[in-house]
């Protein structure tokens, strides 16, 4: 039997990475770097996290004490600063929950038109530099419900949530003819602030996307240990053996 020409096609289709399909965005993506085995940076990301991003998105594939056991907090201070969620009786949810939000989904369809999505790996479908650009790249729309748009994601449901932070953008022809995005009213931060806080944000969102990223490399380095004092061994014992037949 020969397969046919469109089963060909769809293995072809499967096989393409998500990341190339959802490549090709109309803006050019500033790049950052993100180093997840900075603690201080992931600890900050996270706040930004639980303050400015639970209340309407989920990170439903993680767990509250093990983000805290990463992030080298105690579950004191994860009780404390990190769940905001409480359960049917009212009482917050305990270290052993998952990351989950209190919106009800329908709510969010009426205010948003969609429901927010659970970001736990978000990182992995849009990547760094995309989601590095997007939280930087909201302005003011009057043609918008919100009366907020997105020069990486048109027509975007959800409002900037960090205003208070960056302040407003809007969209102006520079003197060069490109559109840029220009802060028309001040936020608490300045502009390179605000962008190291939204790299420490990134650095979270990447560290959620692959907790074990965090442990790969120490753990290289046990087995490149083993494996080197193993080589030892093996060629000791190899002499050992092949002592008396020469
Ligand atoms: C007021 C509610 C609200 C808050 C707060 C909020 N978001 Fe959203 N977010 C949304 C909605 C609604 C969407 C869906 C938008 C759409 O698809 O049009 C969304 C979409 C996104 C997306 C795009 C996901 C995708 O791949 O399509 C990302 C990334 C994101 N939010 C990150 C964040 C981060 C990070 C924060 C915290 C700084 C945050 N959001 C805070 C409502 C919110």
């Amino acid at each position: 039997m020969k397969p046919s020409i469109a089963l060909i096609a769809m293995v072809f289709v499967a096989l393409t990475p998500l990341s190339l399909q959802a490549a090709g965005p109309s803006v050019p993506l500033d790049q950052v770097e993100v180093d997840v085995t900075d603690q201080t940076s992931l600890q900050r990301g996270a706040r930004m996290f639980f303050n400015y991003c639970v209340g309407c998105h989920s990170a439903e594939y993680m767990r509250y004490n093990r983000l805290g056991r990463d992030l080298g907090l105690t579950e004191n201070q994860v009780a404390e600063s990190l769940i905001f969620t409480t359960d049917e009786q009212g009482e917050p949810v305990g270290t052993g929950s998952l990351i989950t939000n209190a919106m009800m989904p329908v709510y969010a369809k009426e205010a948003f038109g969609v429901v927010p999505p659970d970001l736990t790996l978000v990182s992995r479908v849009r990547g760094e530099d995309w989601l590095y650009t997007f939280l930087r790249s909201f302005y003011l729309d009057d043609s918008r419900p919100l009366g907020v748009n997105n020069a990486v994601y048109a027509n975007v449901g959800m409002p900037n949530p960090l205003w208070e932070l960056q302040g407003w953008q809007e969209k102006q022809v520079g003197a060069d003819g490109e559109t840029h995005l220009q802060v028309v009213e001040a936020g608490s931060l300045s502009g390179p602030e605000y962008d190291r806080a939204i790299r420490d944000l990134v650095t979270f969102l990447a560290y959620l996307g692959e907790p074990m990223q965090i442990d790969r490399q120490r753990i290289g380095m046990y087995v490149l240990a083993f494996l080197f004092v193993f080589l030892v061994l093996a060629y000791l014992l190899k002499k050992e053996y092949w002592k008396d037949v020469h």
